[in-house]
């Protein structure tokens, strides 16, 4: 089954969004395999937005993610890793449809509350640097048979 790494950012965490988000994938029908309280070292956060390294708003980046503690999430079901990104919405929050996260909830680019993995190469990539294997839980939801056919 797939899984995808999230992580309620800083300002997620601040604003008291963390039940809001869990609630929101838990409802879809995904599964929490994995979940802890972070305060992000500037090692993690430069190896978390490595491909942004040359971006002029790199320092500020990670200077935010370092800032307060982020929820550090495994969520694993069908399609996870695109379902995720599609209610997370838009990376601009005011470009983001209402009704996902940033869309619902956010104004600002640079305080846009959640990550999400944008592919299956950087999910595994990113699960392999928050989490040790175990820290991650295989368990069997009793409510598979009604959310799977
Ligand atoms: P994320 O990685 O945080 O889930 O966001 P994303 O995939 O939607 O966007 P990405 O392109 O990976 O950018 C990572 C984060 O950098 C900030 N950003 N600032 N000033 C800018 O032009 C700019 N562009 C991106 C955003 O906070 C974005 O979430
Ligand atoms: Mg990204």
């Amino acid at each position: 089954m797939e899984r995808t790494f999230i992580a309620i950012k800083p300002d997620g965490v601040q604003r008291s969004l963390v039940g809001e988000i869990i609630r929101r994938f838990e409802a879809k029908g995904f599964q929490l395999v994995g979940l802890k309280l972070v305060q992000v070292t500037r090692e993690l956060a430069e190896k978390h937005y490595a491909e942004h390294r040359e971006r002029s708003f790199f320092a500020g980046l990670v200077e935010f993610i370092t800032s307060g503690p982020v929820v550090a999430m495994v969520w694993e079901g069908k399609g996870v890793i695109a379902a995720s990104r599609k209610a997370i919405g838009k990376t601009n929050p005011l470009d983001a449809d209402l009704g996902t996260i940033r869309g619902d909830f956010g104004v600002d680019l640079g305080r846009n509350i959640i990550h999400g993995s944008d592919a299956p190469d950087t999910a595994e990539r990113e699960i392999a640097l928050w989490f040790a294997p175990h820290e991650i839980a295989d368990w069997k939801p009793s409510t598979t048979s009604w959310l799977y056919e």
